[in-house]
Protein backbone atom coordinates (compact mmCIF):
# COMPACT_ATOMS: atom_id res chain seq x y z
CA UNK A 1 0.00 0.00 0.00
CA UNK A 2 1.24 3.88 -0.07
CA UNK A 3 2.72 4.62 2.85
CA UNK A 4 3.92 3.41 5.94
CA UNK A 5 1.38 5.05 7.88
CA UNK A 6 -1.08 2.32 6.76
CA UNK A 7 0.86 -0.80 6.61
CA UNK A 8 -0.63 -1.76 9.92
CA UNK A 9 -4.07 -1.55 9.38
CA UNK A 10 -3.64 -3.23 6.22
CA UNK A 11 -2.03 -6.25 7.77
CA UNK A 12 -5.27 -6.10 10.07
CA UNK A 13 -7.84 -5.78 7.09
CA UNK A 14 -6.11 -8.81 5.26
CA UNK A 15 -6.00 -11.36 7.88
CA UNK A 16 -8.54 -13.56 6.40
CA UNK A 17 -8.63 -14.09 2.53
CA UNK A 18 -11.52 -12.76 0.92
CA UNK A 19 -14.48 -16.09 0.50
CA UNK A 20 -15.03 -13.72 -2.88
CA UNK A 21 -12.09 -14.38 -4.91
CA UNK A 22 -11.71 -16.59 -7.68
CA UNK A 23 -7.71 -16.39 -7.91
CA UNK A 24 -4.63 -14.32 -5.96
CA UNK A 25 -4.85 -10.43 -6.07
CA UNK A 26 -2.79 -8.71 -8.69
CA UNK A 27 0.55 -7.77 -7.80
CA UNK A 28 2.74 -5.17 -8.82
CA UNK A 29 3.49 -1.35 -7.77
CA UNK A 30 0.60 0.20 -6.63
CA UNK A 31 -0.80 2.90 -7.96
CA UNK A 32 0.26 6.48 -6.70
CA UNK A 33 4.31 5.31 -6.98
CA UNK A 34 4.94 6.12 -9.80
CA UNK A 35 6.98 4.52 -12.26
CA UNK A 36 7.94 6.48 -15.09
CA UNK A 37 6.76 10.01 -16.79
CA UNK A 38 4.80 9.40 -19.78
CA UNK A 39 3.48 11.97 -22.31
CA UNK A 40 -0.45 11.11 -22.14
CA UNK A 41 -1.39 14.07 -24.21
CA UNK A 42 0.41 17.04 -26.01
CA UNK A 43 -0.02 19.20 -23.29
CA UNK A 44 0.47 17.39 -20.00
CA UNK A 45 2.57 14.97 -18.94
CA UNK A 46 0.63 12.22 -15.82
CA UNK A 47 2.78 9.89 -14.10
CA UNK A 48 2.20 6.48 -14.90
CA UNK A 49 -0.17 3.97 -12.72
CA UNK A 50 0.27 0.03 -12.53
CA UNK A 51 -3.67 -1.00 -12.57
CA UNK A 52 -5.05 -4.02 -11.45
CA UNK A 53 -5.74 -6.78 -14.13
CA UNK A 54 -8.13 -6.62 -16.67
CA UNK A 55 -7.32 -2.84 -17.24
CA UNK A 56 -5.97 -1.18 -20.35
CA UNK A 57 -7.88 -3.13 -23.15
CA UNK A 58 -9.34 -1.48 -26.19
CA UNK A 59 -11.00 -5.13 -27.86
CA UNK A 60 -14.40 -3.52 -27.57
CA UNK A 61 -14.24 0.24 -27.94
CA UNK A 62 -12.15 1.18 -30.64
CA UNK A 63 -8.72 3.35 -30.72
CA UNK A 64 -10.57 5.98 -29.68
CA UNK A 65 -12.61 7.31 -26.75
CA UNK A 66 -13.54 10.40 -24.81
CA UNK A 67 -11.95 11.45 -21.76
CA UNK A 68 -14.41 14.27 -20.66
CA UNK A 69 -14.99 16.24 -23.89
CA UNK A 70 -11.39 15.69 -25.32
CA UNK A 71 -11.66 12.47 -27.56
CA UNK A 72 -8.26 10.30 -26.98
CA UNK A 73 -6.30 6.87 -27.30
CA UNK A 74 -8.74 4.64 -25.52
CA UNK A 75 -5.48 2.58 -24.03
CA UNK A 76 -4.67 6.22 -21.70
CA UNK A 77 -8.51 6.97 -20.84
CA UNK A 78 -7.44 4.63 -17.73
CA UNK A 79 -4.48 6.44 -16.57
CA UNK A 80 -5.96 9.67 -17.28
CA UNK A 81 -8.84 8.39 -14.86
CA UNK A 82 -6.50 7.27 -12.35
CA UNK A 83 -4.56 9.88 -12.31
CA UNK A 84 -7.61 12.25 -11.90
CA UNK A 85 -8.73 9.96 -8.58
CA UNK A 86 -5.44 9.78 -7.30
CA UNK A 87 -4.88 13.21 -7.06
CA UNK A 88 -8.65 14.17 -5.61
CA UNK A 89 -8.53 10.94 -3.34
CA UNK A 90 -7.19 12.97 0.20
CA UNK A 91 -9.96 16.03 -0.38
CA UNK A 92 -12.73 13.48 -2.14
CA UNK A 93 -15.35 13.68 0.63
CA UNK A 94 -14.72 16.90 1.38
CA UNK A 95 -15.04 18.05 -1.84
CA UNK A 96 -18.34 15.93 -2.52
CA UNK A 97 -19.57 17.71 0.48
CA UNK A 98 -19.29 21.18 -0.90
CA UNK A 99 -19.84 20.75 -4.63
CA UNK A 100 -23.26 19.02 -3.89
CA UNK A 101 -24.33 20.94 -0.96
CA UNK A 102 -24.24 17.62 1.25
CA UNK A 103 -27.39 16.10 -0.83
CA UNK A 104 -25.05 13.51 -2.03
CA UNK A 105 -25.72 11.87 0.96
CA UNK A 106 -29.53 11.95 0.44
CA UNK A 107 -28.96 10.05 -3.03
CA UNK A 108 -26.93 7.70 -1.64
CA UNK A 109 -29.31 6.96 1.42
CA UNK A 110 -32.16 6.67 -1.19
CA UNK A 111 -30.37 3.79 -3.52
CA UNK A 112 -29.24 1.95 0.02
CA UNK A 113 -33.24 1.75 0.47
CA UNK A 114 -33.54 0.41 -2.99
CA UNK A 115 -31.05 -2.07 -2.77
CA UNK A 116 -33.13 -4.09 -0.05
CA UNK A 117 -30.23 -5.35 1.29
CA UNK A 118 -30.58 -7.90 4.42
CA UNK A 119 -28.53 -9.52 6.84
CA UNK A 120 -26.23 -12.03 6.10
CA UNK A 121 -26.06 -10.82 2.53
CA UNK A 122 -23.07 -10.73 0.43
CA UNK A 123 -22.51 -7.16 -1.34
CA UNK A 124 -19.75 -5.65 -3.80
CA UNK A 125 -19.48 -2.08 -4.29
CA UNK A 126 -17.93 -1.59 -7.84
CA UNK A 127 -16.13 1.93 -8.38
CA UNK A 128 -16.91 2.31 -4.67
CA UNK A 129 -13.58 4.85 -3.30
CA UNK A 130 -13.83 6.10 0.03
CA UNK A 131 -16.44 3.85 1.22
CA UNK A 132 -19.79 6.06 1.75
CA UNK A 133 -22.01 2.58 0.72
CA UNK A 134 -20.06 0.35 1.86
CA UNK A 135 -19.95 1.65 5.63
CA UNK A 136 -23.52 1.65 5.58
CA UNK A 137 -23.55 -2.30 3.95
CA UNK A 138 -21.72 -2.93 6.67
CA UNK A 139 -23.84 -2.43 9.41
CA UNK A 140 -26.61 -3.49 7.48
CA UNK A 141 -26.00 -6.91 6.57
CA UNK A 142 -24.44 -7.25 9.52
CA UNK A 143 -21.61 -9.78 11.13
CA UNK A 144 -23.52 -13.00 9.10
CA UNK A 145 -22.66 -11.08 6.10
CA UNK A 146 -19.75 -9.58 3.83
CA UNK A 147 -18.93 -6.49 2.14
CA UNK A 148 -16.26 -5.82 -0.66
CA UNK A 149 -15.38 -2.51 -1.34
CA UNK A 150 -13.32 -2.61 -4.49
CA UNK A 151 -12.09 0.29 -6.64
CA UNK A 152 -9.22 0.58 -9.42
CA UNK A 153 -7.63 2.97 -7.99
CA UNK A 154 -5.29 2.75 -4.40
CA UNK A 155 -5.47 5.95 -3.62
CA UNK A 156 -9.54 6.23 -3.48
CA UNK A 157 -9.26 2.68 -1.60
CA UNK A 158 -6.78 3.39 0.95
CA UNK A 159 -9.37 6.28 2.61
CA UNK A 160 -11.75 4.23 2.67
CA UNK A 161 -10.03 1.31 3.66
CA UNK A 162 -8.64 3.35 6.77
CA UNK A 163 -12.43 4.96 7.25
CA UNK A 164 -13.81 2.39 7.26
CA UNK A 165 -11.29 0.59 9.78
CA UNK A 166 -11.54 3.46 11.93
CA UNK A 167 -15.67 2.93 11.87
CA UNK A 168 -15.09 -0.55 13.17
CA UNK A 169 -16.47 -2.37 9.68
CA UNK A 170 -15.08 -5.88 10.96
CA UNK A 171 -16.87 -7.64 7.92
CA UNK A 172 -15.41 -5.66 4.18
CA UNK A 173 -12.51 -7.13 2.22
CA UNK A 174 -10.97 -4.28 0.06
CA UNK A 175 -10.00 -5.40 -3.17
CA UNK A 176 -8.72 -3.02 -6.26
CA UNK A 177 -10.24 -4.10 -9.26
CA UNK A 178 -10.88 -3.08 -13.12
CA UNK A 179 -15.14 -2.81 -13.32
CA UNK A 180 -15.05 -3.76 -16.93
CA UNK A 181 -13.85 -7.56 -16.26
CA UNK A 182 -13.95 -7.59 -12.23
CA UNK A 183 -11.59 -10.34 -12.50
CA UNK A 184 -10.98 -11.44 -9.12
CA UNK A 185 -14.87 -12.39 -8.39
CA UNK A 186 -15.90 -15.50 -8.75
CA UNK A 187 -19.37 -15.97 -10.70
CA UNK A 188 -22.93 -15.64 -8.87
CA UNK A 189 -21.08 -14.80 -5.83
CA UNK A 190 -22.74 -11.44 -4.64
CA UNK A 191 -26.75 -10.77 -3.34
CA UNK A 192 -26.16 -7.13 -4.62
CA UNK A 193 -23.85 -5.11 -6.55
CA UNK A 194 -23.56 -1.34 -6.54
CA UNK A 195 -21.85 0.84 -8.45
CA UNK A 196 -22.28 5.03 -7.31
CA UNK A 197 -21.05 7.72 -9.31
CA UNK A 198 -18.12 5.45 -10.76
CA UNK A 199 -19.71 3.80 -14.05
CA UNK A 200 -19.09 7.35 -16.09
CA UNK A 201 -15.73 7.11 -15.37
CA UNK A 202 -15.23 3.17 -17.00
CA UNK A 203 -14.19 3.01 -20.36
CA UNK A 204 -16.08 0.01 -21.52
CA UNK A 205 -19.59 0.44 -20.22
CA UNK A 206 -21.04 -2.61 -21.59
CA UNK A 207 -17.86 -5.00 -20.81
CA UNK A 208 -18.55 -3.37 -17.27
CA UNK A 209 -22.33 -4.78 -16.68
CA UNK A 210 -21.70 -7.72 -18.23
CA UNK A 211 -18.91 -8.15 -15.55
CA UNK A 212 -21.26 -6.98 -13.01
CA UNK A 213 -24.25 -9.68 -14.43
CA UNK A 214 -21.41 -12.43 -14.17
CA UNK A 215 -20.64 -11.59 -10.19
CA UNK A 216 -24.45 -11.38 -9.23
CA UNK A 217 -25.83 -14.70 -7.76
CA UNK A 218 -29.26 -15.60 -9.65
CA UNK A 219 -32.05 -13.29 -7.70
CA UNK A 220 -29.32 -10.67 -7.20
CA UNK A 221 -29.98 -7.54 -8.35
CA UNK A 222 -27.79 -4.28 -9.43
CA UNK A 223 -28.02 -0.55 -8.49
CA UNK A 224 -26.15 1.81 -10.75
CA UNK A 225 -26.13 5.27 -9.07
CA UNK A 226 -24.77 8.11 -11.20
CA UNK A 227 -25.75 11.79 -12.63
CA UNK A 228 -27.90 11.31 -15.69
CA UNK A 229 -29.54 13.92 -17.94
CA UNK A 230 -31.90 16.29 -16.35
CA UNK A 231 -35.44 16.27 -17.08
CA UNK A 232 -36.05 20.45 -17.08
CA UNK A 233 -34.52 22.32 -20.06
CA UNK A 234 -34.43 25.77 -17.63
CA UNK A 235 -32.75 24.03 -15.28
CA UNK A 236 -29.98 22.04 -16.90
CA UNK A 237 -29.10 25.39 -18.25
CA UNK A 238 -28.23 26.58 -14.72
CA UNK A 239 -26.79 23.24 -14.15
CA UNK A 240 -24.48 23.55 -16.78
CA UNK A 241 -23.81 26.87 -15.50
CA UNK A 242 -22.96 25.86 -12.09
CA UNK A 243 -20.98 22.55 -13.02
CA UNK A 244 -18.37 24.31 -16.00
CA UNK A 245 -17.77 27.48 -13.81
CA UNK A 246 -18.02 26.79 -10.44
CA UNK A 247 -17.00 22.97 -9.80
CA UNK A 248 -13.61 23.59 -11.28
CA UNK A 249 -13.10 26.95 -9.18
CA UNK A 250 -14.03 25.04 -6.01
CA UNK A 251 -11.39 22.12 -7.41
CA UNK A 252 -8.87 25.25 -7.98
CA UNK A 253 -9.25 26.28 -4.29
CA UNK A 254 -10.06 22.95 -2.02
CA UNK A 255 -7.63 20.37 -3.84
CA UNK A 256 -5.42 22.67 -6.24
CA UNK A 257 -6.80 20.93 -9.27
CA UNK A 258 -9.51 22.92 -11.61
CA UNK A 259 -8.44 20.03 -14.11
CA UNK A 260 -9.93 17.39 -12.53
CA UNK A 261 -12.86 19.09 -11.91
CA UNK A 262 -13.47 20.23 -15.47
CA UNK A 263 -13.49 16.27 -16.38
CA UNK A 264 -15.98 15.71 -13.75
CA UNK A 265 -18.63 18.02 -15.19
CA UNK A 266 -17.45 17.05 -18.85
CA UNK A 267 -17.87 13.76 -17.65
CA UNK A 268 -21.14 14.00 -16.55
CA UNK A 269 -21.87 15.13 -19.99
CA UNK A 270 -20.82 12.28 -21.84
CA UNK A 271 -22.82 10.03 -20.04
CA UNK A 272 -25.54 8.22 -21.23
CA UNK A 273 -29.02 9.90 -20.34
CA UNK A 274 -31.40 7.21 -18.39
CA UNK A 275 -33.60 5.75 -21.21
CA UNK A 276 -29.88 4.72 -23.01
CA UNK A 277 -28.36 3.32 -19.68
CA UNK A 278 -31.75 1.08 -18.97
CA UNK A 279 -31.30 -0.24 -22.68
CA UNK A 280 -27.59 -0.97 -21.75
CA UNK A 281 -28.90 -3.12 -18.31
CA UNK A 282 -31.26 -4.69 -20.38
CA UNK A 283 -28.34 -5.78 -23.49
CA UNK A 284 -26.92 -7.51 -21.02
CA UNK A 285 -29.01 -9.37 -19.65
CA UNK A 286 -30.57 -7.84 -16.99
CA UNK A 287 -34.55 -8.29 -16.39
CA UNK A 288 -36.92 -5.93 -14.60
CA UNK A 289 -34.95 -2.37 -15.24
CA UNK A 290 -36.08 0.43 -14.01
CA UNK A 291 -34.93 3.45 -12.78
CA UNK A 292 -35.71 6.74 -10.58
CA UNK A 293 -34.85 10.19 -10.98
CA UNK A 294 -33.44 12.13 -7.81
CA UNK A 295 -33.08 15.49 -8.31
CA UNK A 296 -34.47 16.48 -11.32
CA UNK A 297 -32.74 14.01 -13.40
CA UNK A 298 -29.28 15.47 -11.75
CA UNK A 299 -28.89 11.76 -10.87
CA UNK A 300 -30.58 8.86 -11.31
CA UNK A 301 -30.63 5.23 -9.43
CA UNK A 302 -30.71 2.16 -11.97
CA UNK A 303 -31.81 -1.05 -10.86
CA UNK A 304 -32.22 -4.51 -12.89
CA UNK A 305 -32.14 -8.22 -11.79
CA UNK A 306 -30.54 -11.21 -12.57
CA UNK A 307 -33.02 -14.01 -12.99
C1 LIG B 1 -16.58 9.69 -8.26
S1 LIG B 1 -15.76 8.35 -7.48
C2 LIG B 1 -17.09 7.53 -6.66
C3 LIG B 1 -16.69 6.96 -5.33
C4 LIG B 1 -17.84 6.40 -4.49
N1 LIG B 1 -18.46 5.27 -5.15
C5 LIG B 1 -18.86 7.45 -4.18
O1 LIG B 1 -20.03 7.30 -4.58
O2 LIG B 1 -18.53 8.43 -3.52
C6 LIG B 1 -15.44 7.32 -8.85
C7 LIG B 1 -14.60 6.11 -8.52
O3 LIG B 1 -14.57 5.26 -9.66
C8 LIG B 1 -13.31 4.63 -9.69
N2 LIG B 1 -13.09 4.06 -11.02
C9 LIG B 1 -12.85 4.71 -12.17
N3 LIG B 1 -12.71 3.86 -13.19
C10 LIG B 1 -12.87 2.62 -12.68
C11 LIG B 1 -12.83 1.30 -13.22
N4 LIG B 1 -12.60 1.10 -14.52
N5 LIG B 1 -13.02 0.26 -12.39
C12 LIG B 1 -13.25 0.44 -11.07
N6 LIG B 1 -13.29 1.67 -10.49
C13 LIG B 1 -13.11 2.74 -11.29
C14 LIG B 1 -12.37 5.75 -9.32
O4 LIG B 1 -11.12 5.28 -8.94
C15 LIG B 1 -13.15 6.43 -8.20
O5 LIG B 1 -12.82 5.92 -6.95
Amino acid sequence: MSNEKQTPKAEQASAEPSPFLSSPLPEGTPQGQQQTLKEITQETAIPYYNLPRGAGRDDYVGETTHFGFSTISTKDKEQKVAHVFHSVAKKYDLMNDLMSFGIHRLWKRFAIQMSGVRKGQHVLDIAGGTGDLAKVFSREVGPSGRVVLSDINESMLNVGRDRLIDAGCGNVDYVLANAESLEPFADNSFDLVTISFGLRNVTDKDAALDAMYRVLKPGGRLLILEFSKPVFEPFSKLYDLYSFTALPVMGKIIANDAESYKYLAESIRMHPDQRTLKGMMENAQFQNCDYHNLTGGIVAVHRGFKV
